[in-house]
């Protein structure tokens, strides 16, 4: 990632936000900055407001007060000469919204629109390029995702992964300043997720400011430069992934990893006694104090593919799994 200095300003930026759903406080006041190119990773057990906060930040769901700011701008909300917090006009938030590319867990593609005519359905409709240009940047993302040659297959004919894969094109292809990823691989079969993660490898390793909530802690591990935790509506901490990792100071976020990195410990253990495609991964010792994604001395020339993998795996060795 980019060096950051103390004078970059935020690209993003929550100010004790709060949201309820009817009597439910799901947000209880939020409060986060993120720097140009950063990898931020949001973690947490299921309900605690993850997918709230990421729709909040695209303004896909209103806030109840705080502040979310995009390039310095609130997002949602203007003020009136009197003070008060006003709507801001739907045109207004459609353009700031323009800067958010957002992945979701379901792809949310056309059934019946081939991959390169879901790319580029809304190059031409939002962006208003003509059909040569908004072709040509839709074959370029989905290049760029590894599908160059199912530009013409419709969704019921890719995989869950292809799908993903597709949906992330699509969203690049609007030319975002920061991606959103809502458990982009959590609907996937486990032989799937390595491609998409790679896909978002590459986009954090091109200095894309991504945020991602995700249960794929190899991929935070490996990949994030800032983990936040959320609980019960509230982040209980954000560090680095070696401080949330391995010297969180709450308790309650270190039991959440505890019983992840136990729950996985025994899925690897099944794993690993019905396959033996694993064979072949390079077993480089683990830098426990250099960063997770450390890759000193592994033999043997690897391709790009085999370097995101090999992060993701340091990720998840340092993590002890
Ligand atoms: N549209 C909604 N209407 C009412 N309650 C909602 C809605 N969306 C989410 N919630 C509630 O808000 C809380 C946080 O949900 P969510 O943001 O989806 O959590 P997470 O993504 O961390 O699993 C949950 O209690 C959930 O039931
Ligand atoms: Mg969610």
């Amino acid at each position: 990632m980019a060096p950051i200095t103390v004078h970059t300003p935020p690209v993003l930026q929550l100010r004790d936000v709060h949201k309820h759903f009817g009597d439910v406080h799901v947000l209880k006041g939020i409060n986060l900055e993120i720097f140009p190119s950063q990898v931020v990773c949001l973690i947490g057990p299921s309900g605690s407001g993850k997918s709230t906060l990421l729709r909040c930040i695209n303004f896909l769901e209103e806030y109840d007060c705080g502040e979310v700011l995009i390039f310095g701008e609130r997002i949602g909300y203007s003020t009136s000469y009197d003070g008060r917090r006003v709507p801001m006009p739907k045109e207004h938030i459609r353009v700031m919204r323009r800067d958010l590319g957002m992945v979701f867990q379901h792809f949310n593609l056309w059934p019946h629109m081939t991959a390169v005519e879901n790319v580029s359905e809304a190059v031409r409709s939002v962006k208003k390029k003509n059909i040569t240009e908004a072709l040509r940047i839709s074959r370029d993302m989905l290049a760029k995702v590894g599908l160059a040659d199912m530009e013409n297959r419709y969704p019921a004919q890719l995989s869950g992964g292809q799908q993903q894969r597709v949906a992330i094109a699509r969203a690049l292809a609007m030319e975002p300043r920061i991606m959103l990823f809502d458990e982009p691989t959590s609907s996937l079969d486990p032989e799937l997720v390595g491609d998409v993660l790679d896909v978002m490898q590459s986009l954090a390793g091109e200095g894309m400011t991504m945020i991602v909530v995700t249960h794929e802690m190899g991929f935070a591990a490996g990949v994030a430069d800032l983990i936040v935790f959320m609980e019960d509506g509230r982040i209980l901490e954000q560090g680095t992934p070696d401080r949330i990792f391995h010297n969180a100071e709450n308790r309650r976020v270190r039991a959440f990893l505890q019983s992840y990195g136990r729950r996985e410990k025994n899925a690897g253990k099944a794993h690993t006694a019905t396959n033996s495609h694993n064979k072949g991964v390079c077993n480089e010792p683990t830098d426990h104090h250099s960063g997770a994604a450390g890759s000193r001395g592994c033999p043997q020339k690897r391709t790009a593919h085999q370097n995101h993998q090999h992060a993701r795996h340091a990720g998840r060795r340092y993590l002890g799994l």
